[in-house]
Parts: C-alpha cells; structure tokens; sequence
C-alpha cells in the first residue's frame, strides 16, 4: 500500500466529460484537484463523491495567466499527480475571418498554453515517484479539420502531435500519456453562444456517445502502446476513411 495520496487534476471538472472522469477517478484516487471556473458544480461534485475522494476545489480561468498560475500551484501545494487530465476546452463555430480573434486565442490559451503549464509543472513530481499518467483530451476534429471550427480542430491537432512526441520524450520513465479523441458527446459543449451555429439535430444518432463510455475507455486504455486513442467505432471509422483519402491525395 502507498503511503501517499493518490492524486489526480482535472480540468473542467464542473461539467461534461471533466465531471466524469471525476467520478471515475474517484474509484482509483485519495485526493481529486477539479479545475473549473465555476465553484457551485464542483462543490456539488464533492459532496457526491465525498465517501470515495475528497476534492479539492481550484476556481481559474485558464484562459489566464493567473488561472494557470493558481492551477500550478495548487500541484506544488498537494504533492505528485498520479493523474494530469487535461480536459478544460470550448469550441466556437463560426468563419475565422468573421469571428472574434479574442475568442479564437482564449481557445488556444486553454487547449494549448494551460495543457503545457499544467503538464510542465506535474511532470518532474511524477518523474520523482517513477510515474504517472497524462491524458490530453482532443477531438476527432484534430484528425478531421473542417470549415467552422478551423482553430479549434488545429489546437486538437497540437495536442496530438505534441502528446506523440512528449511520450517519445518520456520513454522509460513511467509516464504513460494518451490524446483522447472523442467525437459527438453530450456534454454543455455545444450549448454555448459561441456554438449557436451549431445544430446538434444534423448529427446521426449513431455518432453520439455518453461521457461514461468515453471515460471509461481512456482510463481503460492508460497503458496503451499508441498515444492517440479515438473512441468508438463509428468514429474510428470515420477517421481511417477521411486519413486514408487525405494519404492518397499526397
Ligand atoms: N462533447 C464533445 O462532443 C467533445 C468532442 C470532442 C472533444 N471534446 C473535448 O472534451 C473536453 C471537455 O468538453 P465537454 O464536452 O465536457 O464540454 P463541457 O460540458 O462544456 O465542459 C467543459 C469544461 O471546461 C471548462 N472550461 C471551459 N472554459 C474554461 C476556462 N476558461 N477555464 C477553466 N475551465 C474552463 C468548463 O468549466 P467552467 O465553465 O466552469 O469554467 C467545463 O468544466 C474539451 O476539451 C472538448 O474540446 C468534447
């Protein structure tokens, strides 16, 4: 038995998928760091898991340099991550060239600049206790950039190919990292303004998933030789046909 907390972080832990991989973890771990910028679901989320884990509370705005900054330092404060779940993230549809440039750097500030921070400052507390796991939540849209969602499909794609190369970097220490590609998932993520361009009744059915499966299938899939993990298979079909034309285009 360890004499330490098992810890994770995760952000966007107020909702969606965040929420679940809270609940999830909460099996797995001592202690859960959620981020979020909204305190009242999080407390919620405590109050329901505080016979598994307690949860410690982080507000930030991680679009920010001081959300960041309180996020880094509540890992400095509670010790090693066992689990860095990086998860926060919005979309936005919408033209580039008639959306808000503010709105589109927000975007890159959460899914990229926190991402970075986060997994810069967790990574030498698990190196020290000879591992840990890193998951950076992406998108099947990483894979299939389309009109509309232009920056948010190339911040995905960062994740992926950042994700490959910092797991090439971490060879033999024990840090497993995953870039986890969900498609459609109902979550609050297309109810916000900026998606109000988006109609969710122009998606089959067969492409929609719940958070339980999707969760439960990265922490199934922690140890996995391949970094990047698409989930489900209609979307794993999907993405080979649209990679296999993309190839052959070359
Ligand atoms: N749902 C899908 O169809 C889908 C598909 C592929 C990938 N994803 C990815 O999955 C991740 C989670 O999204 P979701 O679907 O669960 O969406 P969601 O239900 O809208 O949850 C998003 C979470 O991110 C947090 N967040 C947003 N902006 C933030 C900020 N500036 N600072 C800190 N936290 C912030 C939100 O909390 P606050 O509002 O309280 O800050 C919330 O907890 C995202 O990275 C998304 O891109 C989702």
């Amino acid at each position: 038995m360890s004499d330490r907390n098992i810890t994770a972080m995760v952000t966007g832990a107020s909702a969606g998928l965040g929420a679940e991989f809270c609940r999830q973890l909460a099996d797995r771990c001592d202690v859960i760091i959620a981020v979020a910028r909204r305190a009242e679901p999080m407390l919620s989320l405590a109050e329901e898991l505080k016979d598994k884990a307690e949860v410690h509370i982080v507000e930030a705005d991680l679009t920010t340099i001081e959300g960041v900054a309180r996020a880094t330092e509540a890992i400095r404060q509670q010790g090693p991550l066992d689990y860095l779940i990086n998860n926060a993230g919005f979309s936005a549809m919408g033209n580039f060239e008639r959306g808000e440039i503010e709105v589109q750097l927000a975007m890159v500030n959460l899914h990229i600049g926190a991402t970075l921070s986060l997994c810069r400052a967790a990574i030498p507390y698990m190196r020290e206790i000879g591992g840990g796991h890193i998951v950076n939540v992406s998108s099947v849209g990483a894979l299939l950039p389309s009109p509309g969602v232009s920056v948010y499909s190339a911040t995905k794609a960062f994740l992926n190919s950042y994700s490959v190369s910092l797991q090439a970097e971490l060879a033999g220490s024990g840090i497993s990292v995953q870039s986890l590609c969900p498609g459609y998932t109902r979550t609050e993520i297309h109810d916000i303004d900026a998606m109000a361009k988006f109609d969710k009744a122009m998606v089959p059915d067969e492409y929609w998933m719940e958070v339980g499966p999707v969760v439960r299938a990265s922490l199934d899939g922690l140890n996995n030789e391949d970094v990047i993990l698409v989930v489900g298979e209609t979307n794993l079909a999907l993405v080979k046909k649209a990679l296999k034309s993309q190839l052959d285009a070359l």
